[in-house]
């Protein structure tokens, strides 16, 4: 291959090269994933991190000021009149005591990377703006995608900004929130609900791709994580480039942590950071095939021969057993995490752990970063809950420098916030209480009132 930006197979004995304008994302010798792959010495790589602050300043250059394009010498694939780009990546970190607090962490050690703000509210916009790109060198007309929600919002609304493409949306029946379900009706996606969960529509949208040639831009899309690696460049920019000792970032597809764990591995081999932070990733107790692999079977990366017995194995057992994700966290409902060995490899270079976390204690999480002033949905909250979960361990010590991904904003998935707050015993049950929440410790419930002015005075001054 004699470009200087290519796909790579990334199993390291296969190693095998696909041309960058190629759209099957899958490796033509082992059928692999792929990586996008830079011949750095043929590139002009940044000397130092702290160039891309001054990028800020040019307000007028959409692309500098995009909290994406900002750092595309990062990932060089893209001529300039390619992107698309709609605001996405201007998110911030905030620092949080509160949570902090509720996370038996010290005051000023928890981070809050908060990707609610992006356009369509969720972090996916910076891995989506990365895959239209692409599209968009490739003369692609329709894209496609099956979803949990997140992404099948950002893929709308990429293809409706763009003017010229149309989305054609994959998602179980039942299996999307609300909000997110009203994001791909009304930026115009063709939204084909099939008779099954995640793991089937994304089976079908890929055979569906191939068939009809329609550019995918699910995470097995290597470009989609080229721009997800940007989330920790702006979490290193935020910190003043100093590198935090933990990611948390909760677990579904892999897609997040798998561009992390890229991101870090080569701004050390650019020689741009000195180490890698800890990698925790957070699986929910109902869709847990990631913690199960990793942390009770033992399934390693191995230096690029992961343990595909041991997959495998784990696989068919589920399978066999009729055994399906189930938990309120939608977002993350997930059994066969696509990414997985990707996953692998970031976890062993970058010191990783995996927990699990119930539903109960992922709601409890949600309701204090409520009270703390950002708002998340329930797959989001499992950073926060896992690392409690992880301090109450003594795997994260309380001094150390944490740093909880929120993923997606709060009125993605208003039903279970309000069910968590309602005083009203059937709302509860009928959201929270079948999925085994038992209590909604943190509850702000609603004050009921007659329409009358002393009595509303009373409530205020009994109550605030
Ligand atoms: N948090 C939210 C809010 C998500 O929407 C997702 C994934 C994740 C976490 C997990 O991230 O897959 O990179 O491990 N949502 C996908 C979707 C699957 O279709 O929107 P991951």
């Amino acid at each position: 291959m004699s470009e200087s930006v290519f796909q790579r197979c990334i199993h390291p004995q296969c190693g095998a090269t696909v041309s960058l304008d190629d759209t099957s994302f899958q490796c033509p010798r082992c059928g692999g994933l792929l990586d996008v792959a830079y011949d750095w010495n043929r590139l002009r790589p940044p000397k130092s991190l702290r160039d891309f602050e001054a990028k800020w300043s040019q307000r007028t250059n959409p692309l500098s000021f995009s909290g994406v394009w900002r750092f595309r010498d990062l990932f060089p694939f893209a001529p300039d009149d390619r992107i698309l780009t709609i605001g996405e990546g201007q998110t911030i970190l905030q620092r949080s005591d509160s949570v902090a607090a509720y996370t038996g962490m010290n005051n000023g050690c928890l981070y809050l990377e908060y990707e609610g703000m992006n356009p369509s509210g969720s972090f996916k916009d910076n891995g989506m703006t990365a895959a239209f790109a692409h599209a968009r060198m490739v003369g692609a007309r329709r894209a496609a995608c099956a979803s949990t929600g997140n992404t099948s919002a950002s893929c709308a609304i990429y293809c409706a900004a763009t003017n010229l493409m149309r989305a054609i949306i994959f998602i179980g029946s039942g299996k999307i929130s609300y909000g997110k379900l009203a994001q791909a009706l009304d930026h115009g996606a063709l939204t084909v609900q099939i008779a099954g969960d995640f793991d089937d529509a994304l089976q079908r949208v890929q055979q569906v791709s191939k068939k009809l040639g329609i550019y995918l831009v699910n995470s097995i899309n290597p470009f989609r994580l080229e721009g997800q690696k940007t989330i920790m460049y702006r979490v290193l920019e935020a910190l003043g480039w100093e590198v935090p000792d933990w990611i948390v970032v909760p677990g579904g597809n892999l897609g997040n942590v798998s561009s992390f764990g890229k991101a870090f591995i080569e701004l050390l081999e650019l020689g741009l950071i000195k180490r890698a932070p800890r990698l925790a990733v957070i699986n929910a107790s109902g869709a847990n095939t990631f913690y199960q692999l990793y942390e009770k079977q033992g399934a390693r990366w191995n230096g690029g021969k992961p343990d595909d017995g041991k997959i495998d194995d784990y696989m068919k057992a589920m399978d066999a057993g009729n055994l399906r994700a189930n938990t309120l966290a939608s977002a993350i409902e997930i059994n066969r995490p696509v990414s997985l060995p990707k996953a692998l490899r970031a976890l062993e270079r970058c010191g990783g752990v995996v927990r699990e976390v119930t539903d109960q204690e992922m709601l409890d999480a949600k309701a204090k970063v409520g009270a703390g002033g950002l708002g998340c949905e329930p797959a989001s909250a499992a950073s926060v809950a896992g690392t409690k979960k992880l301090r109450q361990e003594g795997i994260i010590g309380s001094d150390e420098r944490v740093v909880c991904i929120l993923t997606g904003h709060q009125l993605k998935d208003p039903t279970a916030t309000v069910a968590y707050h309602s005083a009203d015993p059937k709302t509860f049950e009928e959201v929270l209480g079948k999925r085994g929440v038992r209590r909604a410790m943190f509850a702000n419930r609603a004050v009921q009132v007659p329409n009358d002015l002393d009595e509303i005075v009373k409530a205020i001054e009994v109550y605030a």
